[in-house]
């Protein structure tokens, strides 16, 4: 008699990995990006976030030149939020640099929302998931002597970026990295979750983040999709 033993699987939201878990990236800060458009949506997340355990999150609006977001206005939407959530989860306002023309302005400005403890002074940054910007590297330099460190939003996601060179440079450049953790159930592609598989076994990623826009298509991933037994144990290892 032969025995079948099948693989463990497990959906995100069913292995517990939300229990206590930070949320580093998302689009829940109401109707300022194309994330969450209203109040009531953004309460709704927040109520369901703290049903499956996440205790804290970043609330990480798009900066960039198609939404040019400003700080104070951001500032103001945060205040209304936090007063009109009563819930456990702990809120927090930074946001999602794109490393596009207007971001050079803000860093002469010193215009933009750290991520994490103050005292790290993190910034968020994303690129065009298809193009590189005109000169990555030297902008990474640039942030890094103005004494910012770069957080690279789901370097995963990147398909210009190759393993043998861009990531590897990037990492040698003291360049952290937030995955998204939805990554691993293979809803942004194969390539995206090799990628993050990849990172997640080298222990590349420093935090995790949901980079949630819509309630219906997170809980769909967190809910019908799956990650193995292994995957779900290094993702444990994630400091977060
Ligand atoms: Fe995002």
């Amino acid at each position: 008699m032969s025995v079948f033993i099948l693989p463990k699987i497990f959906s995100i939201e069913g292995s517990g990995l939300f229990k206590g878990f930070t949320d580093w990236h998302s689009h829940i800060l109401p109707g300022v990006d194309d994330g969450i458009p209203d109040m009531e949506s953004a309460l709704q997340v927040l109520e369901y976030y703290g049903q499956i355990g996440i205790c804290e999150v970043w609330l990480t609006p798009h900066v960039m030149e198609d939404i040019p977001n400003e700080t104070a206005d951001l500032k103001q939407r945060f205040d209304e939020l936090l007063a009109a959530y009563k819930g456990p989860v702990k809120l927090h306002l930074a946001a999602e640099y794109m490393l596009d023309n207007g971001f050079e302005q803000r860093l002469n400005d010193n215009d933009l929302l750290c991520i994490g403890p103050k005292e790290n002074k993190m910034l968020l940054v994303e690129t065009s998931y298809i193009n590189p910007p005109i000169d990555l590297y030297s902008t990474i330099a640039l942030i890094q002597k103005k004494g910012y460190k770069p957080l690279l939003a789901h370097p995963e996601r990147y398909i210009y970026m190759t393993d043998g060179s861009d990531y590897e440079r990037l990492r040698a450049m003291g360049v952290l990295f937030q995955c998204n953790i939805t990554s691993l159930t293979g809803i942004y592609g194969k390539e995206a979750r090799r990628k993050f598989s990849s990172f997640l076994s080298k222990g590349w990623i420093q935090v995790l983040g949901t980079d949630i826009h819509r309630l219906e298509s997170f809980n769909y991933a967190i809910t019908q999709k799956y990650i193995s037994y292994r995957e779900r144990k290094l993702l444990i290892n994630v400091e977060n």
